[in-house]
């Protein structure tokens, strides 16, 4: 590092877009570049990402925020990413072409694959080695589907043709070089979200590999969060400049809250929403339908682990209603539309799209709008959706709480990021439903942050948690106002609608 590299540079590879964004040295942000790719839905139930859309648009959001900061690479100490975690990328090492789309996190085309799986030892047949029950979400089975499914690949995997990453790995081997020498790394929370790494060893666990097929030759090399594990290839923007933090979002939104006590948590509002409580070094198993995953390891340190409750639709329940339903024309107009009315009206939407993840993992259950009469109109439609992201939060939060309560640990309030937080109606809501105070801090875009001090702390550039701590700065803070009677009955008839979206599919 000299004394002109004065930045960070993040990358946000997410489900709906990928940013770029410059940080200083007191976290705060200095410019941004953002690029929305392709939904694409070839199916009911499939989504699928273009790995090369997602590369071409890294590579013009970072040229979009190193203009936007008046800055080249030389005034970078390094380069962080963060990203959309078990969105499965398959690629031929020998041409980096895809051999297939990326297919999403949100993808519930596995469904039989991972039944097979389960067998007669049940969908948490490997829970206690990986952490995760089987689910569509994880990337394993999502693999397999391409080897399984896109002719030659099994032979072309099996002769070592072909790489497998969430999209950091695809997104490192293309900046470190690509055909010209890339490397394949991932990092361990990355690798937690596969169901192919031991989350006691942290590494890959042979025998999960081979039942699924996966060859271990297609699997990148699992490092820390936190250590340089490359340089920006030759000619191109980001030359010579040290790669030095990986985090998938969620684990980045928990680090850049500073969430580094045991019960510290947040909650991200996304394409989905994650919630993330700090267990320390210790590996909590949960009893209530929580995932184990690691938060963060930085360079040589222990492992800091995490118990995650993972909500499938929130802000694209959003996205539904603006492009599939056409009732707003910009996401943040549901806010308006939603305060024209005092409440739902009794009417409920349980966005099921991919099946209930967190603490359900119910994939038999499809969306509902229950509790509908003539008396409704969009207003409450509108005010339904913003309170499933609510009620679903509230859920995990239980779970959270519920699995705490054995490890002597209190949840006493939560930290809030990701766009949907400039929703003060359903901040609101979500303290009246939650029964704690929700706290917002002034930069939100905690996921950016927290892979920006992964590769900061990697090259000295910040020298560790503490300057983390000191940078984070509260905003807003939600105090709950609602009685505890009504917010009880709302629990109830949540609940209740929950129940009527269960074994929908034949
Ligand atoms: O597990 C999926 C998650 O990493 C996606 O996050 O922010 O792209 O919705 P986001």
């Amino acid at each position: 590092m000299t004394d002109t590299q004065k930045y960070i540079l993040s990358i946000d590879q997410g489900t709906t877009s990928t940013r770029a964004i410059v940080f200083d040295h007191d976290g705060q942000i200095v410019s941004t570049g953002q690029k929305e790719h392709e939904q694409i839905f070839p199916k009911s139930g499939w989504v699928e990402h273009d790995p090369l859309e997602i590369w071409r648009n890294t590579r013009s959001v970072v040229g979009e925020a190193l203009t936007g900061a008046d800055i080249n690479r030389h005034q970078l100490a390094a380069v962080g990413i963060t990203n959309q975690r078990e969105t499965a990328v398959v690629w031929d090492k020998n041409t980096g072409e895809p051999v297939y789309n990326a297919i999403v996190w949100q993808d519930t085309r596995t469904q039989h694959i991972c039944d097979e799986l389960a067998g007669d030892e049940g969908a948490d047949r490997y829970k206690e080695r990986v952490g995760l029950p089987l689910a569509t979400y994880f990337s394993g089975p999502k693999v397999k589907w391409i080897l399984d499914n896109v002719e030659g690949t099994r032979e072309r995997a099996e002769a070592g043709d072909l790489l497998f990453g969430n999209t950091d790995s695809w997104l490192v081997w293309n900046l470190t070089g690509g055909t010209n020498g890339g490397i394949h790394v991932t990092d361990v929370t990355n690798a937690s979200r596969t169901m192919l790494m031991n989350i006691d060893t942290l590494d890959w666990n042979e025998d999960i590999a081979e039942d699924m097929g996966i060859p271990l030759s297609m699997l990148p090399e699992i490092k820390s969060s936190s250590e340089v594990y490359g340089k920006g290839r030759k000619n191109d923007l980001l030359i010579d400049t040290p790669i030095a933090g990986i985090l998938g979002d969620q684990q980045a939104a928990t680090f850049g809250q500073a969430c580094f006590e045991i019960g510290m948590g947040k909650n991200t509002y996304g394409t989905g929403n994650f919630m993330l409580v700090n267990t320390g070094e210790d590996l909590v198993r949960s009893e209530n339908g929580l995932l184990t995953t690691v938060a963060y390891k930085i360079g040589d340190a222990k492992p800091i682990y995490a118990l995650e409750g993972s909500v499938a639709v929130t802000g694209s329940l959003v996205q539904w209603v603006r492009d599939n339903l056409g009732l707003i024309k910009s996401a943040p107009e549901i806010e308006d539309l939603a305060k024209e009315v005092d409440d739902n009206g009794g009417l409920f939407i349980v966005p099921a799209f991919s099946g209930l993840f967190a603490p359900h993992w119910r994939s038999d259950a499809r969306g509902a709008m229950v509790g509908m009469t003539r008396f409704h109109n969009k207003s409450h439609i509108a005010r339904a959706v913003l309170e499933a992201t609510a009620f679903q939060s509230r859920e995990v939060l239980d779970a959270a709480i519920a699995d705490a309560a054995g490890e002597g640990v209190e949840l006493t309030e939560l930290k809030v990021d990701g766009g949907m937080v400039m929703n003060e109606t359903l901040m609101q809501f979500q303290a009246d439903i939650l029964g704690v105070p929700v706290v917002r801090p002034k930069v939100i875009e905690t996921t950016a942050l927290g892979a920006a001090y992964a590769a900061g702390i990697a090259v000295g550039f910040w020298e560790g948690e503490q300057d983390v701590i000191d940078n984070w700065a509260e905003d807003k803070r939600w105090e709950p106002a609602m009685e505890d009677e009504t917010r009880d009955r709302y629990m109830r008839l949540w609940k209740k609608a929950v129940e009527r979206t269960l074994d929908w599919v034949d």
